[in-house]
């Protein structure tokens, strides 16, 4: 089975959160499980530095798609090739007009949405499309797997170039739905898309062109990254104004929990801390957290209950929750250390709170992979209070470190962390903190349950341990995908 995997951002080379994560792991365990997988992504300058081409570029062909997309990308190319680092097979999309600028990959420096991200990421369905009806003579995908708006036109061009042959068919998986792609109606010509599809049934989100939808109105199945946010998605509140559309499909759409890369994320072999540690030799644990409280200017005390976030500083994540908290969580003996980059505002209001807690409060602005790795494996606790949370990944690297997650219940966190109410803690499913309604008031009570916890030290050290022994591999979802796409191919599994 030849699949296609179409997405903007790959770990290392290029990441902006969790997509990146998947986007390394899902295609080698796709791979394990018999799945011959492709990956097609823009050639952004750091993505194209870590990729070593396997032959001569592939001219896209003629296959009836939109002259103006090629005009505007100035005759993009196909470089087939693959991950130094992995030998993961991938196609890039050779088009520096459109890919190679300074910036991130969807914003300008400023933050300001690269004005012509409608071609630049309309190109990247269209290249699906294209490779799915033999843009490379010795490759073709069976079905072609698009992640997120970035990669959302790939299942419409697949129906529109497909002619007289029978259409390719494609999965969507919605990362979050939040992010939709969209764009002014008058960008609908311009990607070669037909008028009769601007309708509110098709492509249309209140007089805009919307990648997201084209996508939930198009591919053969709709996936998300865990089984609650797929529920939640189909409801007014969570469903971002296309839950009647994803109600309308709901027959098509499913969720299949994202999994943890071990190699990465493994507390005992961990290549970006110093302290090693694991369940049953905990003292590297203890060395984690002081060392980190050092290098951040905290007080090196071991009985500090040491809570943690990693995150982007986005409103989705809920960190306007934690200054209320704050002063109380001080009180209390517990310190608090952030590492995020995002919105200014975000960052200023996290920045005033903090402020008067020195040596019990830190805030690291930027993005930085080692020093997440060594505040995770420091923590006791990690913060998770997203309003709403599709899968989340910091939760589940924080249960593998012994970092007890406190988390809203939404989506793949209340899919993957079981309160310490007593009962649970009787039967020894407890995994860490859970509130409910989206308030201070609420995430105050879940943190006064992590103070009480740790003051019985032997329920502290079990629910740790049982948290430490979860595993969240990437076999089962894999295995789940691929069942998805032999269903979609009608091969009997
Ligand atoms: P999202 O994709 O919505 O940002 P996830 O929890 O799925 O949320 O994934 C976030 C990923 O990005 C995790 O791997 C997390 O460790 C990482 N991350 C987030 N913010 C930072 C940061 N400031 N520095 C380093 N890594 C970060
Ligand atoms: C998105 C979501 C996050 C999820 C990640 C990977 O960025 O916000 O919840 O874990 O994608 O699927």
């Amino acid at each position: 089975m030849n699949i296609l995997y179409v997405c903007t951002e790959i770990y290392p080379l290029l990441k902006t959160g969790g997509l990146a994560d998947v986007g390394a792991a899902l295609p080698v365990a796709l791979r394990s499980a018999g799945c011959q997988v492709r990956m097609l992504l823009p050639a952004f300058a750091s993505i194209a530095a870590g990729v070593c081409a396997d032959g001569p570029p592939l001219a896209l062909p003629d296959v009836g798609g939109p002259d103006v997309l090629r005009t505007l990308a100035q005759a993009p190319m196909l470089v087939p090739g693959h991950v130094i680092a992995s030998g993961q097979p991938v196609y890039l999309i050779d088009a520096p007009a459109l890919y190679l600028r300074e910036g991130g990959p969807y914003q300008d420096a400023a933050g300001q949405e690269w004005r012509d991200n409608a071609a630049r990421f309309a190109l990247l369905g269209w290249a699906a499309a294209a490779l799915g009806y033999g843009a490379d003579p010795q490759w073709q995908p069976d079905l072609v797997h698009a992640h997120d708006w970035h990669a959302a036109l790939a299942p419409l061009y697949l129906k529109l170039l497909a002619g007289d042959r029978p259409a390719k068919p494609s999965v969507f998986t919605i990362h979050n739905l939040a992010y939709q792609g969209l764009f002014a109606a008058s960008s609908c010509t311009e990607l070669g898309l037909p008028a009769s599809l601007f309708k509110v049934d098709a492509l249309e989100y209140h007089g805009l062109l919307s990648f997201m939808k084209a996508a939930l109105q198009f591919a053969d199945a709709i996936t998300t990254v865990s089984p609650r946010y797929a529920r939640e998605i189909t409801t007014a509140e969570q469903g971002c104004g296309l839950d009647g559309v994803l109600r309308q499909r709901q027959e098509r759409l499913s969720g299949i929990l994202n999994g943890v890369d071990y190699e990465l994320w493994n507390p005992s072999t961990d290549a970006l801390i110093k302290a090693h540690f694991d369940v049953g030799r905990m003292s590297g644990k203890a060395r984690a957290k002081r060392a980190l409280q050092r290098l951040l200017g905290l007080e090196e005390r071991a009985d500090a209950l040491l809570f943690v976030a990693v995150s982007r500083l986005s409103e989705q994540k809920g960190l306007h929750l934690l200054p209320p908290v704050l002063p109380e969580l001080i009180e209390r003996g517990g310190q608090l250390v952030i590492l995020g980059n995002g919105d200014a505002a975000i960052e200023a209001a996290l920045r005033a709170a903090l402020l008067g807690h020195p040596g019990q409060a830190a805030l690291q602005i930027g993005y930085d992979e080692a020093l997440a790795h060594r505040i995770i494996a420091a923590a006791d606790v990690i913060l998770v209070p997203s309003r709403f949370e599709p899968c989340g990944l910091t939760q589940l690297y924080g249960l593998r470190y012994g970092a007890l997650p406190l988390v809203h219940a939404v989506g793949g966190l209340a899919d993957t962390v079981t309160d310490c109410s007593l009962e649970a803690i009787d039967d020894g499913s407890a995994s860490g903190f859970v509130f409910h309604e989206f308030s201070s008031d609420a995430l105050r009570g879940a943190m006064r349950r992590a103070f009480a916890l740790r003051r019985r030290p032997a329920e502290w050290a079990a629910v740790q341990r049982h948290a430490m022994q979860q595993r969240f591999d990437w076999q089962a979802p894999a295995q789940a995908y691929r069942a998805l796409y032999q269903r979609l191919l009608t091969i009997p599994a």
